[in-house]
């Protein structure tokens, strides 16, 4: 089992939870990616949703699997999110955004009822950190918004070095919305709620990685010998 097969066996159990009118949230990454693949599928046997993308990379995804697309401004409350994530630990907090999407990811699992997330679940940690957190920061200020979120992470007990998110072009990294990604080498993460409220402080900071209270299940897919076995955590 690699883990293109474990995505796509969660992402196959993701899709058996969309039921007939639901408004969905449509996550971003190569897990988010399988899940729209199948939904397309049952769109064209007949199944009936509309869905928000968090990414441009998933509007097109989307349209190019005949699944019938809404906004925010039109669908203002959605049923159900299908997303990936970066990490994930047993209260299903959640580091996003290794994709850039953090930001539209955020604003649509909040508009929705439910967020389950689908991954391998090599995935799940005992405690959040040692993938880097995203941190998307708008580009005026850049060097007293990083200043600011270095002293924001040592006084939470998460120091570690910043990284500005480069392009396969070497130029920095722009998301959707047009800012910049700083990406927080921590290691580990003591006390996410403080440091989520910490980052929100800082003037330039758009947005960060930590999901906390969002994702009310997750779908996980473990290898076992040739087949995937999959985990459920929370109300799925
Ligand atoms: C996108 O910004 C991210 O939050 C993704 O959801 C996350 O990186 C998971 O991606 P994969 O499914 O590709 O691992």
């Amino acid at each position: 089992m690699s883990g293109p097969d474990l995505r796509r066996a969660a992402a196959e159990c993701a899709v058996g939870l969309v039921e007939n009118g639901m408004r969905l949230g449509i996550g971003t990454g190569s897990t988010a990616n399988v899940f729209v693949a199948l939904l397309g599928e049952r769109v064209r046997a007949g199944l009936d949703v509309i869905g928000v993308p968090t990414s441009e990379a998933t509007r097109i995804a989307c349209e190019a699997a005949g699944v019938r697309l809404t906004t925010l401004d039109e669908t203002p409350e959605l049923d159900l999110t299908i997303d990936g994530t970066d990490e994930i630990d047993e209260a299903l907090s959640l580091i996003k955004g290794g994709g850039g999407a953090l930001l539209r990811e955020k604003i649509v699992a909040h508009a929705s009822r439910r967020m389950v997330v689908i991954a391998d679940a090599a995935k799940r940690v005992p405690m959040l950190g040692a993938f880097p957190l995203p941190i998307e920061v708008n580009r005026f200020g850049l060097g007293s918004t990083r200043g600011a979120i270095e002293t924001a992470l040592s006084r939470t007990g998460s120091a570690g070095a910043l990284a500005l998110r480069k392009g396969a072009d070497g130029a920095p990294f722009l998301t959707d919305g047009g800012h910049l990604i700083l990406d927080a080498h921590l290691g580990r993460i003591p006390d996410a709620p403080a440091l989520s409220a910490a980052l929100w402080a800082v003037p330039g900071v758009v947005e960060h990685g930590l999901f906390i209270g969002l994702a009310t299940g997750a779908i996980l897919a473990r290898a076992e010998g040739d087949t995937a076995r999959i985990e459920r955590l929370g109300a799925v």
